[in-house]
Order: structure tokens, then C-alpha cells, then sequence
């Protein structure tokens, strides 16, 4: 496995390998890699002759400095990780390298970067767009893996893909859960152990709603997820929307759609966890 941390040096390999017609897979991570991560690095080595992982925090998708700040950085211990899950490059570009002047592009993505995520933390979709643009451009993937956790990052991805015509191929992972159901999530290290021991609660509730559909309203199964975690006082519920998994045009009816997907962020103390899952 090659470290590179060059955009020329990357280009360099990876101009030789699609000389030989071989079929490059890409996953995009800001490091901190956990099972999740290594999931969608299988993923990429199953599908393709030759994977590459990007370990960059982007400081323009975060638009809270302390959240940037205080983000884990392990890049010694991700790239044993991905050495052992079979990836052959790690690209790990300072900020300088990938951003040698400040990126100014505002992207127009419609409705799917505009709620939920994109209501509550402005300027974070646009700054995943710019990065994953100029990742996309640098790697030149056939396919690129994202983790379903991210419900809705994805689908600004592929709209963002769409309007650039970047030919790539965006691959949906499932959600890998803890045994208890907690999603993973680099941010679960930030857990105290007594929110830790009360995160799982939120996909307990999620998957319990499942269970009520469709005797109960898409107005009374929110209610129910809201308040079953609201009632814990570790917890607080920021959203709950149920959206057409297509469109992430929020529901009223379960007849409005046939991908209703339910996406959720919950404070854990202080720490922002999010979750989803298909009805
Ligand atoms: O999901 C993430 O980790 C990031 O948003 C991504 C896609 C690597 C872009 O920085």
C-alpha cells in the first residue's frame, strides 16, 4: 500500500493504472476509520482492480470551527487499518495541497442539499460538494463508495455528479451498527460512558417504528420517535423527518412515496449524532 500525499504523485500512479484499462475504486473518508469505513474498503476492493482511500478533513464542510478543531485525527493508525483491508493507496494531501487557493464555487443542488442537513448546518453540503468534486477529479474513480449513515450527503452526491456529468459510479453502503444498534460513527468516541450507554436507544426507536406502518399516521409515528427518545434527558431530538428517499421531499402519507426512509439527529449531550432507516 502506497502513501501519497501529492495530487501529481497520485495522478502519476494512477495514470499507469488506467493505462492498463483497470477498473480504480475510490472511498472519500476524513479519517478516524472505524468498521464502517473499512466496510465500504471492502466494498471497493471486491468491485475493483485497485482501490484508493482519501483521509482529509475538509475544514469547508464544517462550519462549526471547535467541530473542526476537535476532529480526530489518526492517519498512523488509519492507514494499518486500510493496509490490513487490502486498499493500495492512501491519499492524504494537506489542506495547502487541496485547497491552494480558496474554493469559491457555490453549488446549486436543489431541494436534497437544502433540507434537514442543509437547514441546520448551512454551508455543509457545499463544502462536501467542493471537496468530493475535486476528489472525484483528482482520482478519476469508476466507482466511489459512501456509507448510508450519510443518507442524505449521498444524495447530494449523485445530484452533484449529475450537474458536473462526472462519470463515476456512487455506491450506497448499509449502515454497520454496533451489537447494539448504534450506528458507528467516528463521533461515538465523544460519548461519555453513560451517553454511550444511551445512544442506542435512538435505532431501538427507529426500528420499533417500523413496526406501526401503516396503521399509524406518518404524523403520529414522528410524534412517537420524537418523544420516546425526547423522554430520556441524556437525549434531545434536533429533527425527525420522514422523506421520499428519492427526492428527500418530506411525507405526509405513507402513500406518497414507495422509499419512505426516516432520517434523524439527536444530541447526545453534546454530541450530534445522526441516524436513518427505511420504512
Ligand atoms: O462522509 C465524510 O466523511 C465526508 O463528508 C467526505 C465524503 C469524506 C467528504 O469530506
Amino acid at each position: 500500500m502506497k502513501i501519497v500525499n501529492s495530487i501529481k504523485d497520485l495522478k502519476a500512479y494512477l495514470a499507469e493504472v488506467k493505462r492498463d484499462n483497470k477498473k480504480i475504486g475510490f472511498v472519500p473518508t476524513m479519517g478516524a476509520l472505524h468498521n464502517g469505513h473499512l466496510s465500504l474498503v471492502q466494498h471497493c476492493v471486491k468491485d475493483n482492480d485497485v482501490c484508493v482511500v482519501s483521509v482529509f478533513v475538509n475544514p469547508t464542510q464544517f462550519n462549526d470551527k471547535h467541530d473542526l478543531e476537535t476532529y480526530p485525527r489518526t492517519l498512523e493508525a488509519d492507514c494499518a487499518l486500510l493496509e490490513s483491508a487490502g486498499c493500495d493507496y492512501v491519499f492524504a494531501p494537506s489542506v495547502e495541497e487541496m485547497y491552494p487557493e480558496p474554493d469559491t464555487r457555490i453549488f446549486d443542488l436543489g431541494t436534497v442539499a437544502e433540507v434537514m442537513e442543509g437547514a441546520k448546518r448551512p454551508g455543509h453540503f457545499n463544502g462536501v460538494a467542493q471537496v468530493v468534486s475535486k476528489l472525484f477529479y483528482i482520482v478519476e474513480p469508476d466507482n466511489a463508495y459512501f456509507g448510508e449513515k450519510d443518507f442524505q450527503q449521498i444524495a447530494v452526491i449523485r445530484a452533484m455528479v449529475r450537474q458536473l456529468n462526472i462519470p463515476v459510479t456512487i455506491n450506497a453502503c448499509p449502515i454497520v451498527r454496533e451489537d447494539d444498534g448504534l450506528a458507528l460513527s467516528s463521533r461515538n468516541t465523544r460519548l461519555t460512558p453513560e451517553q454511550r450507554q444511551k445512544a442506542p436507544l435512538i435505532a431501538r426507536t427507529l426500528k420499533e417504528s417500523t413496526t406501526f406502518v401503516p396503521e399509524k399516521s406518518v404524523q403520529e409515528v414522528i410524534d412517537y420517535v420524537v418523544n420516546t427518545i425526547n423522554n430520556d434527558p441524556v437525549m434531545e431530538v434536533e429533527y425527525y423527518e420522514i422523506v421520499d428517499g428519492n427526492t428527500l421531499e418530506s411525507i405526509k402519507n405513507w402513500t406518497d412515496t414507495d422509499y419512505p426512509v426516516g432520517c434523524i439527529t439527536v444530541y447526545c449531550g453534546e454530541v450530534r449524532l445522526i441516524d436513518n432507516i427505511k420504512y
